[in-house]
C-alpha cells in the first residue's frame, strides 16, 4: 500500500488530464520565437494576479531570487518575518546571489506588525545598509498556512512604500488564501510590486512557478531569470500542467482545508498532540508533542514505520499538510497510527 504522505503539498502526482495537457501543449522555443503555451500560462497567471505581466520560471525558490534581483542591490538590505521562507528555507540564496542582507522581524506567528516594520527602516545615513524591499509570504509556511489579514497586509505595504520601500508578496500559497478568505488574488496583489505563485503546491503540477509585476520590474526581472539560468526551452510542456491547475485546481483547496480542519480536531484527541484547530486557516497543520520523552523526529520516524509520512519542523513539533493525494481514507490511516504511536 502506499503511504499516507502528509509531508507537504509538493508530492501530488499529475492525474491523467494533467498529463494529457502536458502531452499535447503546442511549445516553441522560448528563448527564440517564444513558447506559445508559457506565453499562454504568463497571461493567464498576470490577469489572476492583477499584474501587467509574469515570467514562467522552474521554482518558487527561483521566483523570490529573481524578485530579489529585480529589486536589490549589492550592499542592501531587505525587511521580512523571522521564518520566511526567502530568509530561511533559500540557503542563503539572498547574500549568495545579490549580495543582500535580511533584517528579520516577528515570532512564532508568522505576522509582522507595521510599526515593527517601521522600527526596522534604516535612516540615511553613510554606516547603515539601505533598506530597499519589504518581503511578505502568504500563506505563512511556517507558521502552519496561516492567512495574514488584508487590513494588515495593506497597513504593513503601506509603511514599507512610504518609505520608498518596493514590496515582494511570496505568494507560493496565494491560492489557498485566496479561497480560504474569499478575497481575489488581484486585491491581496495590489499591496506588493512583485508576486510570486506555485504551481507545485496545492495546485497540483509537477514544476513551475511565476513572478509577476509591472513591465519596469520584468524587465529587470527576465535579466535576473536569464543569469540564473531559468528561462526554459520548449517549457510549454510544463506550462501546460500549471495552466491546467490555475484553471482546474483552485476551488478544490477548499476541501484541503476542510481536511485540515479534521485533522487538527482529531489528532488534538490523541493523547500526547496538541493542537490548535482555530488556528487552521488553510492546509497546513502543526501538531506539538506534548510527550516529553519523545521528540518529532522520533514520532515522525515511528509514524513512518505505520505508512504515514509527516515533516518535523523543530525539536517538537510536526507538520501536516492536506492536498489532492490525501483524503479521508488516510486521515484515518493517520488517525490509527498516531494512537498506536502515542499511546504504544
Ligand atoms: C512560502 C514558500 N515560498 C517559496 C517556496 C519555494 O518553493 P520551491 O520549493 O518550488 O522552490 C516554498 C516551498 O515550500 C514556500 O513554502
Amino acid at each position: 500500500m502506499r503511504p499516507a504522505d502528509f509531508r507537504s503539498d509538493t508530492v501530488t502526482q499529475a492525474c491523467a488530464a494533467m498529463r494529457e495537457a502536458m502531452a499535447t501543449a503546442e511549445v516553441g522555443d522560448d528563448v527564440l520565437e517564444g513558447d506559445p503555451t508559457v506565453r499562454r500560462l504568463e497571461e493567464a497567471a498576470a490577469a489572476w494576479l492583477g499584474k501587467e505581466g509574469a515570467l514562467f520560471v522552474p521554482s518558487g525558490t527561483m521566483a523570490n531570487q529573481v524578485a530579489l534581483g529585480a529589486w536589490t542591490r549589492p550592499g542592501d538590505e531587505l525587511i521580512c518575518q523571522r521564518y520566511a521562507h526567502v530568509t530561511t528555507f533559500e540557503a542563503g540564496a539572498a547574500g549568495f546571489l545579490h549580495g543582500v542582507q535580511s533584517m528579520t522581524v516577528g515570532g512564532d506567528d508568522g505576522q509582522l506588525d507595521p510599526e515593527e516594520v517601521r522600527a526596522c527602516l534604516r535612516p540615511r545615513f553613510i554606516h547603515c545598509p539601505p533598506s530597499r524591499l519589504l518581503c511578505l509570504e502568504q500563506t505563512h509556511n511556517w507558521a502552519g498556512g496561516v492567512v495574514t489579514p488584508l487590513e494588515r497586509v495593506a497597513a504593513l505595504s503601506g509603511v514599507a512604500r512610504e518609505a520608498g520601500l518596493a514590496v515582494h508578496l511570496d505568494g507560493a500559497r496565494l491560492a489557498n488564501a485566496v479561497v480560504a478568505s474569499g478575497i481575489p488574488a488581484a486585491t491581496w496583489c495590489t499591496h506588493a510590486d512583485s508576486v510570486s505563485l506555485c504551481f507545485s503546491k496545492g495546485l497540483g503540477a509537477p514544476v513551475g512557478s511565476v513572478i509577476a509585476g509591472d513591465e519596469a520590474f520584468l524587465e529587470r526581472a527576465r535579466l535576473v531569470r536569464k543569469r540564473l539560468g531559468g528561462w526554459m526551452r520548449q517549457a510549454g510542456h510544463l506550462a501546460a500542467a500549471a495552466l491546467f491547475a490555475l484553471e482546474h485546481r483552485v476551488e478544490r483547496l477548499a476541501e484541503d482545508h476542510a481536511l485540515a480542519r479534521t485533522l487538527a480536531e482529531r489528532l488534538g484527541a490523541v493523547p500526547g498532540l496538541a493542537t490548535d484547530p482555530e488556528a487552521v486557516h488553510t492546509n497546513i497543520v502543526m501538531v506539538g508533542i506534548e510527550d516529553t520523552a519523545r521528540d518529532a523526529a522520533t514520532v515522525a520516524a515511528a509514524l513512518g514505520e505505520h505508512g504515514v509520512l509527516v515533516m518535523p519542523m523543530g525539536p517538537r513539533r510536526l507538520r501536516f499538510v492536506t492536498h489532492l493525494g490525501v483524503g479521508r481514507d488516510e486521515l484515518e490511516r493517520l488517525v490509527r497510527a498516531a494512537e498506536l504511536v502515542m499511546l504504544g
